[in-house]
């Protein structure tokens, strides 16, 4: 195991998190919607600047609830990237509909809008485009072909907590894009409840739809609406949730020190590409990816994940391989059909990102990419 882990769950201290577990054992209600939830859920629709929002177990059911929504027709198709994490395309098979996969834009890896209209078919219901390492999609062009086209378009902004865009001189919240977005709130991200997860929505009464989903499709003691799963949030997990919240800028501005170091140090090595920062987003520093060109670079990126790992610094290739090239979907979908996205997965490594990394041992880490083999 390398000293340094590519990633470490940001925590309160011990008796902040105990101080607010302790009414708990008093009240004995511990899941079903208790007064930490309740709290969280106010907390954050302030914190992300968003109109209503549910809290669910994770991000992942965030995801399929989320397309329980409309009533879109099943069987129906939605478009989506191949470079995210296998959750985004698992949650539109589990929910009975088909993933089509469009390429990405090399500059940040999200979904390219100019790929998405010869995507589209009779059968296309909605668009799930992922704000990839907190990347904000071209929500613009994606929302103008959806209105064209009757598509609805849901986020799935697992990685871009916390981040603001600015459109027309407005500073937006990731999360009040589209019809609905999706966070995750898993242990290893920005903002985290252990594991959990939000559907962002447009109104109160959609959350309260998803309130609804994420609860057996109970609406009340007599009627059941739905056959829904269990994906509630549970009351340790919103109180962790609660005290990760009052630090997590902090946490950002820590990250970014550490994104600071690796850009200032990375900039000029031949072969290794970082990802443009934008004037028109705040950044949450949610991952640090570079792509190697192994001729330019003179090692490969499985070389340099090798490098570091004989150093005891941890990398992740991530997102690789490209959904489409895993075993449960490769005898239906070909990753050269998007080859942007191969190409990013091919030469994919995430380095070190986390609020505690010190910008000291930031540097150690750019210093063994600089000199390579
Ligand atoms: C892009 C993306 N989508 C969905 C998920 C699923 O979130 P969770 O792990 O909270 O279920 C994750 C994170 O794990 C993710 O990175």
């Amino acid at each position: 195991m390398p000293d340094i882990l590519v990633t470490r769950s940001s925590m309160p201290e011990l008796n902040e998190y105990v101080k607010e577990i302790e009414p708990l054992f008093e009240s004995r209600w511990i899941t079903n919607a208790g007064a930490k939830h309740e709290e969280l859920t106010e907390k954050l629709k302030s914190y992300l600047g968003v109109e209503a929002l549910s809290l669910t177990v994770n991000g992942h059911m965030a995801l399929e609830l989320s397309l329980s929504l409309f009533n879109m027709k099943k069987h129906g198709e939605i478009i989506t990237t191949p470079y995210t994490f296998v959750s985004t395309s698992h949650a539109i098979v589990r929910s009975g509909f088909k993933p089509v996969f469009a390429d990405i834009r090399e500059e940040d890896c999200t979904l390219d809008p100019d790929r998405i209209e010869e995507r589209i078919t009779d059968d296309t219901v909605a668009i799930m485009p992922v704000h990839v390492y907190g990347n904000m999609c071209d929500v613009t062009a994606i929302e103008e072909i959806a209105a064209k086209h009757g598509l609805k378009v849901i986020y799935d902004a697992a990685h871009a907590f916390g981040v603001k865009l600015e459109i027309n001189g407005q500073w937006r919240g990731s999360g009040s894009f589209g019809d609905l977005s999706c966070f995750s709130f898993h242990a290893t991200k920005v903002f985290n409840t252990i594991e959990g997860g939000a559907v962002c929505c447009k109104t109160e009464k959609e959350a309260e739809r998803i309130r609804e989903l994420r609860d057996f499709g109970i609406v009340d003691e007599e009627n059941v609406s739905d056959i829904s799963p269990n994906a509630k949030m549970n009351e340790f997990a919103a109180a962790m949730g609660l005290c990760n919240l009052r630090h997590v800028n902090d946490e950002i501005e820590k990250r970014r020190k550490v994104n600071d170091t690796y850009r200032e140090i990375l900039k000029d090595v031949k072969g290794i590409r970082l990802l443009p920062e934008r004037a028109d987003q705040r950044n949450n520093y949610a991952y640090f990816p570079i792509f190697v060109n192994r001729e330019e670079y003179g090692l490969s990126r499985d070389g340099l994940f090798q490098l570091l790992r004989e150093h005891g610094f941890g990398a992740r290739k991530y997102f690789y391989p490209l959904v489409t090239e895993l075993f449960c979907y490769r005898d239906q979908y070909d990753g050269k059909e998007t080859p942007v996205a191969l190409k990013a997965a091919d030469s994919v490594l995430t380095i070190p990102m986390y609020a505690d990394l010190s910008p000291e041992d930031a540097a150690r880490i750019a210093h063994v990419i600089v000199k390579g083999k």
